[in-house]
């Protein structure tokens, strides 16, 4: 007899309280950073913790430069400046990511080109980066999403062959590495979040790191009031081109090199985690899970799955599936939920393209075609939005014994199809 389902009244596979739902942990040592932070007379970006941040996060990641930022947003937007995108430019992207890895090109008065995604990586397929390429495309923003990298080698060929700059956007991907290379480290730019739920927090903050001297001294230019950047944290006092406000402060950046000590340990935590799910949920049909190909080092910021509900013989809707089979899943006590569940290009911005009113930047006379974002064809996005849900909380202190009752509960709810559905 099989055990009564807690959508039916039955024990949730997962004990209530076994899973610790906040993230990130705060310990001592988070405490301790931040109360050293407070005794400093500066408390904004002029505090030595900022500076010791950059220099933290540069040799962590491996890049000649770091400027630390208040949000993954902010250093993408600098990114896109740097790299020399202007007005009515086009920059070539993923259908599929957070808002920002397109609206940060909008922010700078240029066009989003969308292309489809490839369903391995769930980034931008680099097959159709070609097709989307005008006289007017200056970049291309690669997502590496959920903890996994894009990927990179045949997107840096096409972009090396066009002339056309590459942008990481690494918000969800710190230390994952495609081939041996940490992923912001192959383009020419990259941007990084530390808002609460990334595998590095500091509640909100962010990275842009770079290699490239010119492309640091414009992008460090929208961080301070169009000022040019001095790392003794003296100012010029001088608006020397466009400038917004993009400084992070010191208690953010205390908080974050505490974290960062922690985050090797943390990411073996998300990796140990993912990778038992993938080899149990494996074996269940119906549930097929993220893939880490070969070379590729996935981090596990999150962790997608598809439901099949063909793998099991049904001949139903996907979205359906996915609802019934969550509903049952969430009650079981194994936090399961999609994130976006509409392609960028099908937002109310897109379709009305209208940015700064008046059109903007689609209307902006340097916009020099008619570019269209009606039923873009986007069959991998599409069939990816209704099958995917995310896994949550591989983050530590939860363990192999907490996955264990995930799975748990993963089996007895595709054991009994046939209830969850009726
Ligand atoms: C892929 C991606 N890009 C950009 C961002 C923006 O980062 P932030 O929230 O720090 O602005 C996020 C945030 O979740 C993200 O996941």
């Amino acid at each position: 007899m099989p055990e009564k389902l807690a959508i039916h009244g039955g024990p949730p596979a997962v004990p209530p309280g076994l899973t610790h739902t906040r993230w990130p942990v705060i310990d001592d040592t988070d405490r301790q950073a931040v109360l050293r932070a407070l005794e400093h007379p500066s408390l904004t970006a002029g505090s030595p913790e900022v500076a010791a941040l950059n220099q933290e996060w540069s040799a962590w990641q491996g890049a000649r430069h770091c400027l630390s930022t208040n949000s993954g947003t902010a250093a993408l937007h600098m990114a896109v400046a740097a790299v020399g995108v202007q007005a009515g430019d086009e920059v070539i992207t993923s259908a599929f990511s957070w808002t920002s890895t397109a609206t940060c090109i909008l922010h700078h008065n240029a066009v989003p080109i969308f292309i489809d995604i490839d369903p391995v990586t769930i980034s931008l397929d680099p097959a159709l980066i070609e097709g989307a390429i005008s006289p007017y495309t200056k970049a291309v923003i690669v997502p590496h999403l959920h903890g996994l990298s894009a990927n990179m080698d045949p997107i840096l060929a096409v972009c090396r062959e066009h002339n056309l700059k590459v942008i990481e956007d690494c918000c969800q991907s710190h230390g994952a590495t495609y081939k041996g290379r940490k992923v912001g480290t192959m383009g020419d730019v990259a941007a990084f979040s530390l808002n609460q739920n990334k595998n590095l927090s500091a509640g909100e903050g962010g990275f842009l790191t770079t290699d490239d001297d010119d492309i640091f001294d414009k992008a460090a230019r929208l961080w301070q009031f169009g000022e040019i950047y001095r790392p003794d944290g003296s100012r010029d006092m001088n608006a020397h081109g466009m400038g917004w406000m993009y400084r992070t402060a010191g208690l953010p950046a205390a908080l974050a090199r505490a974290q960062l000590a922690k985050l090797d340990h943390y990411t073996e935590v998300f990796q140990t985690n993912g990778r038992y799910l993938t080899r149990e949920l494996s074996q269940i049909p119906g549930v097929e899970p993220p893939a880490e190909p070969e070379g590729y080092e996935h981090v596990f910021y999150n962790y997608p799955i598809r439901f099949k509900p063909e793998q099991v013989g049904l001949d139903m809707d996907a979205e359906g599936f996915r609802l019934k089979v969550s509903a049952a899943l969430n009650a079981e006590g194994v936090e399961v939920a999609p994130w976006w569940n509409i392609a960028i290009p099908d937002m109310v911005l897109f379709q009305q393209k209208d940015g700064y009113g008046k059109g903007c930047p689609w209307s902006c006379p340097y916009a020099r075609r008619d570019v269209s974002y009606d039923n873009l064809d986007l069959p991998q996005t599409r069939q990816w939005l209704k099958e995917y849900a995310l896994i949550r909380h591989l983050h530590a202190p939860n363990d192999l014994r907490v996955m264990e009752a995930f799975v748990r509960a993963f089996r007895k709810v595709f054991d009994q199809l046939d209830e969850v559905l009726r």
